[in-house]
């Protein structure tokens, strides 16, 4: 094996061992603010998906996360996810099936997306891309996979988070404690440059979830070690929740940045 190759089998055994040891979030009260929000900026860039092909690079939602393909797929869209990881993508295959949604899934590296240029109305992605340094290879495979008149939604960690998550971050990582570490973030400006040098034109700059990233920690906490007071961690979502629905300006404050593109060509 050469050096890249021994690197990247090194990532995928990180991912495969963080999630082997990762309890399942979906019913966290975090989660469900999260999920509302993911689905929130989806209607609003990608407008109906009934008849679409969508795929989402990543398939941690769908295995611990907030299930998103699952809304996708009962929207009437052809969903499609993918991932590096073997465990990953297991937990995703195992839960689509009790939990009965309709999701293809492909176990592959994002840096090299194995489907067809131009074939898809919709690539989504949130937190992924921000774990590889070659995460410009990833944005230039979501334009070729893309269809012209498509639509990609790129969100990563806001390097300008109000609540610092990207500091709590480098200093989890700094003591070892941060289980999805490499993580860069990204401010608006360059996410703009790297997804228009890509070859997409950017339709809208925005972001989600301006819940602090230290309280959504707590409520993972609180929802495995300590069940009988995770109920009251919904009392401090909800304000965040309800601020980024009514007032749209507030985008621009939530922990993940995000890039809505289309391909002109
Ligand atoms: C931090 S998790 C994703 C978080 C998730 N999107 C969310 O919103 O909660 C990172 C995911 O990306 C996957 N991943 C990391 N590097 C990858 C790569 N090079 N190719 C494909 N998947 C990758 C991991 O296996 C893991 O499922």
């Amino acid at each position: 094996m050469d050096s890249s190759a021994v690197i990247r089998q090194r990532q995928r055994d990180q991912w495969d061992a963080v999630a082997a040891s990762m309890p399942d979030f979906s019913s966290a009260p975090s989660t469900a603010y999260y999920r509302r929000r993911e689905i929130a900026l989806l209607e609003r860039a990608a407008g109906p998906l009934k008849g679409k092909r969508v795929l989402k690079l990543d398939l941690w939602n769908e295995a611990i996360n907030t299930r998103i393909l699952e809304w996708v797929a009962n929207a009437g869209a052809d969903a499609y996810g993918m991932d590096v990881s073997h465990v990953v993508s297991h937990r995703a295959k195992d839960n689509s099936r009790r939990e009965n949604f309709d999701v293809s899934i492909a176990r592959a590296d994002i840096r090299q997306i194995p489907f067809r240029s131009d074939s898809f109305d919709v690539v989504y992605t949130m937190g992924t891309i921000e774990h590889i340094d070659e995460y410009k290879d990833t944005l230039r495979e979501i334009h070729r996979v893309l269809r012209v008149g498509g639509t990609a939604v790129i969100g990563v960690p806001n390097f300008w988070d109000p609540f610092l998550r990207p500091a709590l971050v480098a200093v989890m990582e700094m003591l070892g404690k941060y289980p999805y570490a490499p993580e860069k973030s990204f401010t608006r400006s360059e996410l703009k440059r790297d997804v228009e040098n890509a070859g997409l034109a950017v339709t809208q700059m925005t972001g989600i979830l301006l819940l602090p990233g230290v309280l959504r920690m707590l409520d993972l906490f609180l929802h495995v070690r300590r069940r009988w007071a995770a109920k009251s961690t919904e009392w401090f979502i909800k304000p965040f929740d309800a601020a980024e629905e009514r007032f749209s300006w507030l985008d621009r404050f939530g922990y993940l940045v995000t890039a809505v593109a289309t391909k002109r060509r």
